[in-house]
């Protein structure tokens, strides 16, 4: 895929998941195919107190909070790649959200499709889909107020009706694309995704429609992301937790061994310098049943990115990487003294 603005027809991408959706999961999935990853929902309000710094130890551009917590790591790499999701039920924060990190994203995402109670307790997330004169006013302001493609995630709604006319109205607010979360809100993850309604919206609109929902029972490898993409016949395909359990799901040379993926992974834990706990999560998502091996029990009592190396028989790796860094400090530090 070319660089430049995202257009959002045939391509994969990685979906926005909550903790699993931060930056090594995100190189990672780019390094085995993917060609967008959305980040984690973060919430508007929190987003909005963020200050961006540009890291030049890490080579990383962060959002940190008044507590220091970094909410959003980002680098060169995903720069035409990353979309970030957020959520959102006040037009005005949303827009000046999307204002503080336009320059360091590809795209703009709004999450209307979350019906975890977090999300929807601030009228966020599926709270959104029965409150369409919202959606219109976020959309639209986004729409005009930022330079980069704004989109939008839903889940579907009782009836084929509405949720084509809720998707056309969408269409309307100048959104490059949609996703629809096959599911309704009340769902859970293990009920069939209804491919015949993302099939009816991608008929009823001229954007494209990212197709999702698929993970468990129709995409499972690499070739089944292209048959989910003609069963519901949308533009492309976002996957979640089939890319959570192996990102190599991503690969058209094949999914790789989940110890290998792993290993992949950490170091882009160490690299980036990772919260040890958000690597730990998701070491455990890819471990799934093995969670309680010697070795998944190793990574649960870890608490240290040096710990979780241990394990994985990365001690070397995560030594050589903080010997670089601490020289890269200590030549940021001298340069920077009078
Ligand atoms: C999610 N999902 C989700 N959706 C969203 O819009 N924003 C988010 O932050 C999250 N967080 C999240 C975390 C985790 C761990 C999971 C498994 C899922 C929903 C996700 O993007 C997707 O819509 C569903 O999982 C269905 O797609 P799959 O899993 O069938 O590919």
């Amino acid at each position: 895929m070319a660089a430049g603005r995202l257009s959002f027809r045939n391509m994969t991408a990685l979906a926005p998941m909550v903790r699993v959706g931060t930056l090594p999961m995100r190189l990672l999935a780019l390094d085995y195919g993917a060609d967008v990853v959305y980040c984690e929902e973060l919430i508007d309000i929190k987003m909005a107190q963020c200050q961006r710094i540009v890291n030049d130890v890490l080579e990383t551009v962060d959002f940190v909070a008044p507590d220091e917590r970094v909410m959003f790591r980002t680098c060169e790499r995903e720069k035409d790649r990353v979309i970030f999701q957020m959520g959102t039920a006040d037009p005005e924060r949303a827009l000046k959200v999307a204002q503080l990190v336009e320059k360091d994203v590809a795209a703009i995402d709004v999450n209307m499709g979350c019906p975890k109670e977090y999300s929807t307790k601030g009228g966020m997330g599926a709270a959104l889909l029965s409150d369409p004169d919202k959606i219109e006013d976020i959309l639209k302001k986004l729409v005009k107020g930022v330079s980069v493609p704004v989109t939008c995630k839903i889940r579907i709604l009782p009836s084929l009706e509405e949720t084509v006319s809720l998707v056309q109205r969408i269409e309307k607010t100048g959104v490059t694309a949609v996703a629809v979360h096959g599911r309704f809100k009340d769902e859970r993850p293990r009920h069939p995704v209804h491919c015949d309604y993302i099939q009816a919206v991608a008929q009823a609109v001229s954007i494209p429609v990212i197709a999702n929902g698929g993970s468990l029972d129709l995409v499972k490898n690499n070739s089944d992301i292209e048959k989910f993409r003609k069963v519901t016949g949308a533009s492309s395909v976002m996957l979640a937790r089939a890319a959570m359990w192996n990102p190599s799901v991503f690969s058209s040379q094949g999914t790789l061994p989940v110890e290998k993926v792993m290993k992949e992974y950490i170091k882009y834990a160490i690299r980036y310098d990772n919260h040890a706990f958000n690597t730990k999560y998701c070491l455990c998502q890819m471990l799934r049943d093995k969670v309680e091996s010697p070795l998944g029990r190793q990574v649960q009592a870890a608490q240290t990115n040096a710990e979780i190396s241990e394990a994985y028989g990365l001690q070397k790796f995560y030594q050589e990487i903080q010997e670089q860094l601490q020289a890269k400090k200590d030549a940021l530090h001298s340069s920077n003294q009078p």
